[in-house]
C-alpha cells in the first residue's frame, strides 16, 4: 500500500513543529547541496528551501504518491524517487536531513555511517525519529493485529524498529563525525475530533498493515484498534485529546 499524502496531511501542523526544531539546529552558512531524505509530500524539503533558497534542494523517496504531491506543490525542487536504504548522492551533500522517515530504515548501524561518508567536510546529518513505540499507539497495533482473524496476515508484517536512544546514536557516530549533538523531546499534541488519535496513527503506522488486508477486514481491524486507542487516550473535559510524542533528535557534523 502506498502513502496517503491526504491522511498523512491531516495533522501537518503537529508533524512539522519537530522539523522545524531540527532545523534550527543544523548551522552551516550558505549550503549549495541538500538533500531531504524520507521527503514524503515536502514539507520538510520546503523548510530547506525556504532557509537556504539559493542551494539545490533534492527529496528523496520511494513512496510515488507522496513525491506526485510534492511535485505539484514545489515543481521547482528536485525530486528522486529511492529507497534511502540503497541512495547515494552525484556529489557530497553539504547537508543530509530527514524528519519522520529513517524510522522506517532498518539497520541504523550500516546506514548512519554510510551517510555520513556521503557528506562533504564540515557537512552535516540531521535527522529526527519517534521514540514512541512503547507507547499504547504502537503496542496496541501488535495486540490488535495478533488477536484478530487477521493475525495470520498481519504477524508476519508487525516489525521491530531499528531506532535507538540518543546517547546510543552519540556513540554510534562518535568515530566517524567531529561532533554530535542527540536529544529527546516529548511533545503533549493536543487533538480534535472523535478519537483522533487512531486517526493520526492511520496516517503512518498503520498503513502497511491497513494495505496488507482486503477492504473488509481492513475496515474491521482499524475498527478494533480504534476501540482499543479510545480507552488508553480518553477524551478530555473540553473534548479535546492529548497525545505524548516523543521524539529523538540528532545533528552530527563531519
Ligand atoms: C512520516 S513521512 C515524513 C515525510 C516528511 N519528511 C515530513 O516531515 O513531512 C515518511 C516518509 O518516508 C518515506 N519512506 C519510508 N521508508 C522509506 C525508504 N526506505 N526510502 C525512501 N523513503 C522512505 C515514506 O514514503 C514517507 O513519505
Amino acid at each position: 500500500m502506498s502513502w496517503d499524502p491526504a491522511q498523512y496531511r491531516r495533522y501537518e501542523g503537529h508533524r512539522l513543529r519537530p522539523a522545524i526544531e531540527l532545523l534550527q539546529r543544523v548551522v552551516i552558512d550558505d549550503p549549495t547541496r541538500v538533500v531531504d531524505l524520507g521527503c514524503g509530500t515536502g514539507n520538510s524539503t520546503a523548510l530547506l528551501a525556504d532557509r537556504w533558497p539559493t542551494a539545490r534542494v533534492v527529496g528523496v523517496d520511494n513512496s510515488t504518491s507522496m513525491l506526485d504531491a510534492a511535485r505539484a506543490d514545489r515543481p521547482d525542487l528536485h525530486w528522486i524517487h529511492h529507497d534511502i536504504a540503497t541512495w547515494a548522492p552525484d556529489e557530497a551533500a553539504e547537508v543530509i536531513y530527514s524528519n519522520a522517515a529513517l524510522h522506517w530504515v532498518d539497520d541504523h548501524d550500516e546506514l548512519l555511517p554510510r551517510l555520513v561518508t556521503q557528506l562533504g567536510p564540515d557537512g552535516i546529518l540531521a535527522f529526527q525519529v519517534p521514540d514512541n513505540f512503547r507507547e499504547p499507539t504502537h503496542t496496541l497495533v501488535g495486540e490488535t493485529a495478533l488477536e484478530g482473524p487477521w493475525a495470520d496476515v498481519l504477524g508476519p508484517l508487525l516489525r521491530s524498529w531499528s531506532v535507538r536512544q540518543p546517547e546510543e546514536y552519540t556513540r554510534l557516530l562518535g568515530p566517524h563525525v567531529d561532533s554530535v549533538d542527540a536529544w529527546r523531546t516529548t511533545y503533549v499534541q493536543r487533538l480534535h475530533g472523535n478519537n483522533p488519535v487512531a486517526q493520526w496513527t492511520k496516517g503512518s503506522v498503520l498503513r502497511p498493515l491497513l494495505g496488507a488486508l482486503t477492504s473488509a477486514d481492513a475496515d474491521a481491524f482499524f475498527a478494533a484498534y480504534a476501540r482499543r486507542i479510545a480507552r488508553a487516550y480518553p477524551a478530555e473535559d473540553d473534548g479535546t485529546t492529548l497525545l505524548p510524542f516523543s521524539r529523538v533528535f540528532v545533528v552530527a557534523r563531519r
